[in-house]
């Protein structure tokens, strides 16, 4: 399983044959200049709400693959007027089977409204499970105390918010990833705003006082975690 952070909460999982493509924001954000979008692989977009920050490539790069979109029914419908009909629209609790992989929309707390105003439905983390272990890309939340279900998946890695100001904070992923019982964490949603900007150093020795891997690989950036 390869992990490429494309910025901010946008992330690439590869795992058998399927690419997945977590809340594609590239070319709004000026940290992530050096990505060529028309480069990124995807036979799966997964939008875990409607923020901008989380949708504003997903037309462009659903069109370019022609890639399934996975997200709620509301943010399915929303597409769907706009051209894109290969989706899976799903809801909180429910589980698909997409192959290579079964995914489950988790809750996240947060809200949910599309770039134009219509309704993202509610919004949601994803827990994704595969052949090469089980994943959770938490979208937006802040912590939760429905996040000690997670701990059933036995997580070999979780994508947690860590910006603070519209999601939880370091320190509250920290305690996030307690609750799933996950031993590591890919940090995502910071830095790429003012409001998100985060002291690393004290965000790598929280993680490190409870014994957790924090990950943050560089914009661009494949491992394998
Ligand atoms: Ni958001
Ligand atoms: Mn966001």
């Amino acid at each position: 399983m390869k992990l490429t952070y494309y910025g901010h909460s946008c992330i690439g999982i590869q795992t058998g044959d399927a690419q997945l493509l977590f809340d594609p924001f590239i070319s709004g954000n000026p940290l992530a200049k050096a990505i060529d979008m028309e480069k990124i692989p995807a036979t799966h977009v997964l939008l875990s709400h409607g923020h901008g920050d989380h949708v504003a490539d997903a037309q462009a790069i659903l069109k370019r693959t022609g890639a399934m979109l996975v997200s709620n029914a509301e943010i399915c419908s929303w597409y769907e007027a706009k051209g894109i009909k290969h989706a899976t629209p799903m809801n909180i609790g429910g589980e698909a089977d997409l192959g290579s992989f079964r995914v489950r929309l988790t809750v996240a707390q947060h809200s949910s409204t599309m770039p134009d105003g219509g309704s993202g439905g509610d919004p949601c983390g994803f827990v994704i499970r595969t052949g090469e272990g089980n994943i959770h890309h938490a979208g937006d939340t802040g912590l939760m105390l429905d996040m000690q279900l997670l701990k059933r998946y036995s997580l070999r890695f979780a994508c947690l918010p860590i910006g603070d100001n519209y999601t939880m904070g370091y320190a509250d992923a920290v305690e996030a990833a307690r609750y799933m019982g996950v031993n590591t964490v890919v940090g995502m949603h910071y830095n790429t705003f003012p409001a998100i900007t985060i002291d690393i150093e004290a965000a790598k020795t929280a993680f490190a006082a409870a014994n957790i891997n924090l990950l943050l690989p560089a914009i661009g950036e494949t491992i394998e975690p």
